[in-house]
């Protein structure tokens, strides 16, 4: 991510909708690893449809949350943070921008080829991103799956990440990702840390 804003913390949106999204993501993966073996019956259409729906929510939120962050930037890596870990968290990060649009859409597509209809919380149907097709269905399924569990897999080194900086290192990296005065920053303070 090139930019970086004057900030020294993050802003408050982009603090909520960090949040917001990671406790979407967490309640999707669990329905979505259970609704398959649910008893057929109006419960799993009614699971299957709640998936669909917040799932399509998370694109619209991540999509807004990638217009905001190009408008308004990032505060930089905390002081003395080496180049490389700052490198490897802008990498991370753009993955994981990169796999919050990604995995929704892939869900979108296996839905369009499977031939189901795609409504959001029954308010409003959503077109269909291709026509149905078996073969393709199968790909968007594995595609889904495979994009699911590499988003899991980063998320895990991202959080962790996030954690040794506070409890090891002891910066106000998390602090400040966090709703103000949740959290101080441990004992090595940096400029950043009066603003978190
Ligand atoms: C951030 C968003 C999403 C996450 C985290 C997510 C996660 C998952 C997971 C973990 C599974 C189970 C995969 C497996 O069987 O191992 C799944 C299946 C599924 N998802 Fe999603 N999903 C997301 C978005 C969507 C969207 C937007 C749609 C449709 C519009 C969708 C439709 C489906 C369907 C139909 C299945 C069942 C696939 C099958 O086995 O036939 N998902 N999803
Ligand atoms: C599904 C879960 C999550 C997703 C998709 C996610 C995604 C992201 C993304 C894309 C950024 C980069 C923000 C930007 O540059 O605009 C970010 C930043 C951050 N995330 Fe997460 N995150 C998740 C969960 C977590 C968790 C569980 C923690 C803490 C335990 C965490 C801590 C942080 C922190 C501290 C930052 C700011 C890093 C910095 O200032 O350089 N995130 N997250």
């Amino acid at each position: 991510m090139p930019k970086t804003s004057p900030r020294s913390d993050w802003h408050a949106l982009s603090r909520a909708l960090h949040w917001l999204i990671a406790a979407l993501i967490l309640a999707m993966a669990w329905l979505g690893l259970t609704m398959g073996d649910l008893p057929n019956g109006p419960d799993k259409i009614a699971t299957y449809a709640l998936h669909k729906s917040i799932g399509l929510s998370v694109l619209a939120l991540a999509a807004l949350r990638l217009l905001w962050r190009l408008y308004a930037g990032a505060p930089g890596a905390v002081a003395g943070t080496p180049r490389w870990q700052a490198r490897i968290a802008g990498v991370t990060h753009v993955a994981l921008y990169a796999l919050l649009l990604a995995l929704p859409l892939s869900g979108w597509l296996l839905n369009s080829a499977a031939g189901f209809p795609l409504q959001w919380f029954g308010l409003f149907n959503l077109p269909a991103l291709a026509g149905r097709d078996e073969a393709l269905h199968a790909l968007a399924v594995q595609a889904h799956e495979l994009l699911f569990w590499t988003l899991a897999g980063l998320v895990v080194l991202h959080a962790a990440a996030a954690l040794y900086h506070h409890l090891f290192l002891g910066d106000a990296t998390l602090a400040r990702m966090l709703p103000r005065g949740w959290l101080r920053a441990g004992g090595n303070p940096t400029p950043e840390n009066h603003d978190a």
